[in-house]
């Protein structure tokens, strides 16, 4: 008899879990966004007495921890944390990422930023040789978005407003989200470099400068780490 495969979700559930052996006990851990992120609060939960707290990177994501029990501290309260914990859109075999599927690219960035390592938990669709394949999403101040997306047409990219009940959605910065498609990334340290240097671009959702130093991937045989 043949073991069934298990489901995408399946797969969030096991790495969100094995996240937990990364989370420092008394200190405070920085959480990302996103479904597989979800899978790991509600782990982290059930630790929740081990911990001091979170730092989290979105509204949506500090309503689930705190909901949960784990309180959340403000990025500005808390100096370095030894871990972050997040998904990602894609991911290549260096750690580099496209994240932002979920919107919450720029606070992400910041949490990573101020993490020593981040742990990047996703089920093996996400894995990919070169970045671009996911639209790139860039997170954009609303008056600039025409032309940042004339800055992508002319590196053959195309862009487009992300739309929510037939409006740009607003992300929790106040922002509108470009999602640009037909690109291929084979240098994400110059491409993030250069469009984050773009006028009205608050964050591209390139993360090579905060590349994942590990990878929990969710396999059919288990979960893989990579580093
Ligand atoms: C949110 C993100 C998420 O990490 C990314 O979209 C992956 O989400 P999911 O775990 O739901 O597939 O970057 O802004």
């Amino acid at each position: 008899m043949t073991t069934p495969a298990l489901s995408q979700d399946e797969l969030k559930t096991l790495v969100g879990q094995a996240a937990l052996q990364y989370v420092v006990p008394g200190e405070i851990v920085g959480v990302g966004t996103g479904s597989t992120v979800n899978k790991f609060i509600d782990a982290l939960a059930t630790i929740k007495d081990q911990i001091k707290g979170a730092v989290s990177s979105s509204v949506a994501s500090t309503e689930r921890l705190q909901a949960l029990g784990i309180q959340v501290f403000d990025s500005n309260e808390v100096d370095k944390l030894s871990v972050y914990i997040d998904g990602a859109d894609e991911i290549d075999g260096a750690g580099n990422m496209v994240k932002g599927g979920g919107a919450a690219l720029t606070r992400e960035k910041i949490v990573a930023a101020q993490s020593t390592k981040f742990v990047c938990i996703a089920d093996e669709s996400k894995l990919v040789q070169t970045l671009g394949k996911f639209p790139l999403p860039v997170e954009v101040i609303p008056m600039a978005t025409q032309r940042v997306i004339a800055q992508f047409a002319a590196k053959g990219g195309k862009g487009s407003i992300r739309l929510k009940d037939g409006k740009p959605l607003v992300t929790d910065n106040g922002q509108y989200i470009v999602d640009v498609t037909g690109l291929q990334i084979t240098d994400p340290l110059a491409f993030e470099a250069e469009v984050s240097q773009w006028p009205g671009v608050v964050t591209v959702g390139v993360f090579a400068y905060q590349r994942a130093q590990v990878c929990l991937l969710g396999t059919a045989s288990g979960v893989k780490t990579l580093t």
